[in-house]
């Protein structure tokens, strides 16, 4: 399938099966997945606690894509060497989590990985005025991070039409990335609004065929690129 330049879906592993996450990577990846994201939980920042440097490295052997490592943590600063060492090949920190961000995001850059700042949906767009020029991309989250699996929240979509308004405005070059309930039923608007990093997790990993299951979203987007203008 000729995929979007535009548009990349970016498969979350917190629905994979953990038994089986080098066979479940490459499904996606045989699907369409550009890019494969990586939730870091630390059971501090988000009520929930995943993986860390270890299974990033064990990924890293296992695919060629590269790994978009959404840290939800507190005091990122600490591990982000450890991450880059593993193999990430993004990084990207919570604007809530973070006292000295514009310190955090030149950290990221200096250990050589693309940097991105997240906002949850309760902070509002404004708070990331300082730092728009210093970042690869800005990640919308569509729903409160910590689970995977919940439904969508349609405030995000405000912001990630807000955000590329203001790329145009400041003449920027980040990308927007959302995250958290895109599925088939959600795809089409966030893509009208402007998102181009699309995270699934359960839409890829839930049930059925991964590959199958990114086939179908990465359509369903492109179709949605097609519709915008
Ligand atoms: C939520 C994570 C998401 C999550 C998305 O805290 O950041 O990446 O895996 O899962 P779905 O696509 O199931 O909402
Ligand atoms: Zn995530």
């Amino acid at each position: 399938m000729p995929g979007n330049p535009l548009i990349e879906l970016a498969p979350s592993i917190l629905s994979a099966d953990f038994a089986h996450l080098a066979k479940q990577v490459q499904a996606a990846a045989e699907g369409g997945a550009g890019v494969i994201h990586v939730d870091v939980m630390d059971g501090h920042f988000v009520p929930n606690i995943t993986i860390g440097p270890a299974v990033v490295r064990s990924l890293r052997k296992t695919t060629a894509l590269p790994l978009d490592c959404h840290l939800m943590i507190e005091n990122p600063d600490q591990y982000i060497p450890d991450f880059t060492d593993a193999g990430a090949d993004w990084i990207s920190v919570h604007q809530e989590a973070c006292r000295h961000l514009n310190r955090t995001l030149h950290l990221i850059r200096d250990h050589g990985a693309l940097a991105g700042v997240v906002i949850n949906p309760a902070t509002p767009i404004e708070t990331l005025s300082e730092v728009l020029d210093i970042v690869d991309y800005v990640l919308v989250m569509s729903v409160n991070p910590g689970f995977g699996g919940q439904k969508f929240i349609p405030g995000a979509l405000r912001k990630i039409r807000k955000l590329s308004e203001l790329r145009a405005q400041r003449g920027l070059s980040y990308r927007i990335e959302v995250d958290g309930g895109v599925a088939l039923d959600t795809v089409t608007e966030v893509v009208r609004a402007g998102a181009e990093i699309l995270v699934a997790g359960n839409a890829v990993f839930g049930k059925g065929d991964p590959k199958e299951n990114a086939q179908r979203l990465l359509k369903a987007a492109t179709e949605a690129t097609l519709q915008k203008v």
